[in-house]
């Protein structure tokens, strides 16, 4: 896609970048209460997602949203149970969900204490169908997704070199992730490119020269995974940095 239809906003400063994302993802939600008296998000893991999530709860975003009408999911979730360190719900859940009026009859984690992580996505994947009232082959439709990507151009969990940045048919799957010896829980493109708002939000100098390939390099999904995502019918917008952004030569003219 030509770099003047793709919508990014670059911010001097990783500051200046949550407050630009928290006023997004607040129009975004109050706009889908007044259309839809529903917001449904599925947030991400990570440090940057986890500042966000921080300056959601804080004045002056806090007030600014009726938090029982936002439906919390997860784009993606370690093998962990939700108490573990690692889980990104317990992280949302500390930054978040904790402090703000949430109806936690609208919060859907991903049964990730289960033992067998095929059996965690095939139930997430119920789930899903299940509050989206969506069978197959329809596909739930969010109002938003949340992403953020990795210094090696994973985004949720989907890692360079698996199958799962490649399916065509499931919502939710479990790939093994052979560089952290361990099994993630992730959103397909299936799911991700469904969606009305996908958002990254992408923070530091150690992703700039990654970015650079995602945006400016040839298409290669297989080993950049930030390059499947392309909703069919939603927009898709990237909140940069100017750390991230270092490398992009479009920005430089
Ligand atoms: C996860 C995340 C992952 C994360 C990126 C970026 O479970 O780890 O969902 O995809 O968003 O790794 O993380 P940082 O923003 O911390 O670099």
């Amino acid at each position: 896609m030509p770099y003047s239809q793709r919508d990014i906003h670059v911010y001097p400063t990783s500051q200046a970048l949550l407050e630009a994302a928290a006023q997004h993802l607040l129009d975004h939600a109050r706009q889908a209460i007044e259309t839809r008296n529903s917001f449904t998000i599925a947030l991400a893991g990570g440090s940057t997602p986890k500042g966000l999530y921080a300056m959601l709860a804080a004045p002056p975003f806090r007030s600014q949203l009726d938090w029982t009408k936002i439906r919390f999911f997860w784009g993606d979730e370690r093998h962990v149970p939700p108490d573990h360190a690692d889980s990104n719900y317990r992280m949302a859940h500390e930054a978040l969900l904790s402090r703000v009026p949430i109806s936690m009859t609208h919060v859907h984690r991903v049964p990730s204490e289960l033992p067998d992580a095929q059996t965690v996505a095939d139930q997430y994947e119920a789930v899903l169908r299940k509050q989206f009232d969506v069978s197959e082959p329809d596909i739930p439709r969010f109002d938003f997704i949340l992403l953020g990507m990795g210094p090696d151009g994973h985004i949720a969990s989907l890692f360079p070199g698996t199958r799962a940045v490649h399916e065509t048919n499931r919502l939710v799957a479990a790939p093994w992730v052979e560089r952290l010896q361990a099994s993630r829980i992730t959103f397909t493109p299936v799911l991700l490119n469904h969606a009305r708002q996908v958002t990254f939000l992408i923070s530091g100098d150690a992703k700039a020269q990654t970015l650079y390939d995602v945006l400016e390099g040839p298409f290669q999904p297989g080993v950049l995974p930030a390059q499947i995502i392309g909703p069919r019918a939603g927009a898709l917008t990237w909140f940069l940095d100017q750390e991230a952004a270092g490398a992009l030569t479009f920005l430089q003219r």
